[in-house]
């Protein structure tokens, strides 16, 4: 068996973890909620790192016996978010020995910077190349992006002015449900990739490629009170809407939950990167639709769709959560009235996922850091299981609350 670096590396991490005190207040909580989240990723490093295999191994969730971790290939959507959570905790420790791990793992998934059959590719290289440029081979990164933000631009149809998420090939079944050209409203974070491609190569087509799609989905996308669509479907030659339904949330009408929080997340940064106001304002209309919902839980961890039919007894979806809260972190930066209510309200998300309700024990929960996620009802795949991206978002909130505390 190969040596288990990550115990050797992540020791001085771990020291002190089982000395934490467990009684925190709640100005302590998020230190608390550091070295929980520490704990469980050496568990995951030293299983990483134990295998014998020549892949390096990617974690995604729990498998339905609940304990064994289901890993991912580069290709997946979601291979991304574990490197990201690593260069994440190392920004959040300052633990140098966590670099060459982050490295590791983000260049095993290099290979997806050549994607061209579906959306993710945003996704996958910004949360891993991303991060990691931030801090090391930042040239070699950033060529990588730029690849990646070409590959992602195949993927626009310049007669609907947006970037066809799926592929409707074969006997897919996205094909099987008579879509040409359809659109997630996910496929608003992968633009983010793109802005940052313009900034690296100079060249505007990836900017003016993500304004058109964030145009074109703020038209589209959302209803009057707010809440957005999961699919929309353009005919790619005219770009007339075929249809208007989900694909992972209760019902075409529902407001499925994580959807919200992609649009909340996507135009906020939409705002970051351009300054056009309608992007902070349409981010503020869902996150208002979703706050004032009559069916928002006390703890404000949405239920997986805000109209499922037996709430509340629904599931909950803590990715959901973490992304808002991480969203709101930025948001409250920005000139808009009341800014600090944003932050407040991911400081209560925040409390709420960090507490023993939604943060695993060590040594618990597959070691992953956070319970109680949905990935997909409608097709019957991990229901209330832990998910990689909860916990990337989750510390990416962490980081952003702790820059904005230091910062007064
Ligand atoms: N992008 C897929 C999801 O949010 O489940």
């Amino acid at each position: 068996m190969k040596k288990t670096v990550a115990a050797a590396c992540i020791a001085a991490i771990l020291t002190g973890c089982a000395t934490t005190e467990k009684n925190e207040t709640a100005a302590d909580w998020t230190e608390s909620a550091v070295s929980n989240a520490r704990e469980q990723m050496a568990a995951m490093i030293d299983a990483i790192e134990a295998d014998t295999t020549d892949q390096v191994l990617n974690p995604v969730t729990t498998k339905r016996n609940r304990f064994s971790t289901a890993w991912c290939g580069y290709a997946d959507w979601r291979s991304g978010f574990f490197p990201g959570s690593m260069w994440y905790l190392y920004e959040l420790t300052g633990d140098t020995a966590l670099v060459p791990l982050a490295e590791k793992y983000t260049e095993a998934i290099s290979e997806a910077q050549n994607l061209t059959w579906h959306h993710d590719i945003g996704f996958i290289i910004n949360c891993s190349f991303g991060n990691g440029r931030r801090f090391v081979k930042k040239d070699e990164y950033d060529k990588v992006l730029v690849q990646a933000a070409k590959s992602l631009a195949t993927r626009f149809r310049p007669a609907a002015g947006v970037i066809q998420s799926w592929n409707v090939t074969g006997n897919s079944w996205q094909s099987q449900r008579g879509w040409k050209c359809p659109v997630i409203i996910d496929n608003m974070m992968n633009l983010e990739l793109l802005f940052e491609a313009t900034k690296i190569s100079g060249d505007s087509t990836f900017y003016n490629i993500a304004v058109d799609h964030a145009n074109t989905t703020m038209r589209e996308h959302f209803r009057p009170d707010g809440s957005c669509y999961h699919v929309i479907d353009y005919d790619p030659a005219t770009g007339e809407v075929c249809h208007r339904q989900t694909a992972q949330g209760f019902a075409d009408e529902s407001a499925w939950s994580r959807g919200q929080a992609w649009a909340i997340y996507g135009y906020t940064m939409c705002y970051r990167e351009t300054g056009d106001s309608k992007y902070l304002e349409q981010a503020i209309k869902t996150f208002d639709f979703m706050k004032n919902h009559p069916d928002m839980p006390a703890d404000l961890v949405p239920y997986w769709d805000m109209s499922a039919d037996d709430i509340p007894n629904e599931p909950r979806d803590v990715s959901s959560a973490a992304v808002i809260a991480s969203a709101l972190y930025e948001l409250s930066t920005f000139p808009v009235d009341n800014a600090p209510a944003y932050k407040d309200y991911a400081d209560k998300i925040m409390a709420s996922l960090a507490s023993p309700e939604y943060t695993a024990e060590p040594g618990t929960n597959g070691r992953f850091i956070l319970k109680h996620s949905v990935g997909s009802i409608p097709h019957n795949s991990e229901i209330d299981v832990p998910l990689n991206y909860a916990d990337y978002y989750y510390l990416e909130a962490l980081k952003r609350k702790r820059d904005l505390e230091q910062q007064v």
